[in-house]
């Protein structure tokens, strides 16, 4: 019983290293997240409890083949990242990271503390190469390490960004990288939404940035209405405190929605109308 529960502290720990070390309410959250996370394990099912034709293919192209995607170019900026000391000013906006709500920050913190993990980056990347994705809305760019693995596989992708140092380092990043067909917006989320056309949609809309609940609620809104059947709405950090796990309860709990899956660190849903509704939870 013990080895099990040394596996599962040091999943957990691995995982939210960043953020256990540096907040002060570091006991709840722990406590709180590790609950969640056995539950979680408890709850997940791998290909043999999906009778969902949809849900069981996601699971076997893109739940299954976590070792695909990861791409070594951007693991490489990822590593540069991590190793900067340099200094830049940030305007926290949202519920920010646990980092903490400083005016400066080092690069290497940002990197270590907001980007996306290599193993969701390569999931979001799978997702884009084997449903075709062309169209992508990101909320929240950071340093561009999510948008990347979001440009690998797609045609158009529009990223958003309200602190214009880390805009600005994101844009140097992707253009190393070589992709040329992202778009970025500098702005708050709620005023940068009123400048899309009505009848813009996108394939695949990812919600990474103000974590608390009436924002992701209203993010989520609007990525309904520039939807079409088969968009991919994921969210991250669907665990990361109280407003985000009542958020992702009722995402999942809205009619308009038939398909939910539970990553534990990332939720994606999708309206898919005429499937029966139903939450999976995946093991990944
Ligand atoms: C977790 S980071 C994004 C990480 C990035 N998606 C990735 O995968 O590497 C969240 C970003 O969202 C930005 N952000 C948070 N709330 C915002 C808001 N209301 N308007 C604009 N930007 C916001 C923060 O400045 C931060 O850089």
């Amino acid at each position: 019983m013990w080895q099990r529960y040394k596996f599962y502290l040091f999943i957990f720990f691995n995982q939210y290293k960043g953020a256990i070390k540096q907040t002060p309410t570091l006991y709840y959250l722990c406590k709180s997240m590790l609950n969640d996370y056995l539950k979680y394990r408890k709850a997940r099912v791998n290909a043999h409890g999906i009778h969902s034709p949809f849900v069981f293919e996601f699971y076997n192209e893109i739940v299954k083949k976590h070792q695909t995607e990861i791409d070594p170019k951007i693991e490489a900026l990822r590593a540069n990242l991590v190793r900067s000391e340099k200094k830049i000013s940030f305007n926290e906006l949202g519920a920010g990271s646990r980092k903490g709500t400083e005016k400066e920050r080092t690069v290497k913190s940002i990197a270590k503390h907001a980007a996306i993990t290599p193993k969701f980056g390569g999931l979001l990347a799978r997702i884009c190469r084997f449903y075709n994705v062309e169209t992508v809305l990101e909320f929240g760019t950071s340093l561009g390490i999510g948008t990347s693995y979001l440009a690998k596989h797609s045609k158009r992708i529009t990223t958003m960004e309200g602190c214009d140092s880390v805009l600005e380092l994101a844009n140097e990043n992707v253009k190393t990288l070589g992709y040329d067909h992202v778009k970025s917006k500098l702005g708050e989320f709620s005023t940068l939404l009123n400048q899309f056309e009505r009848d813009t949609i996108f394939d695949l809309i990812y919600i990474d940035g103000n974590h608390r609940l009436e924002p992701t609620l209203e993010y989520f809104e609007f990525a309904l209405n520039h939807s079409h059947n088969d968009t991919f709405i994921s969210l991250d950090e669907i665990y990361w405190s109280e407003e985000m796990k009542l958020a992702w309860e009722k995402i999942k709990a809205d009619e308009r929605i038939n398909v939910s899956l539970d990553l534990f660190r990332m939720g994606i849903v999708c309206k898919r109308t005429g499937q029966r509704k139903q939450d999976f939870v995946l093991k990944f």
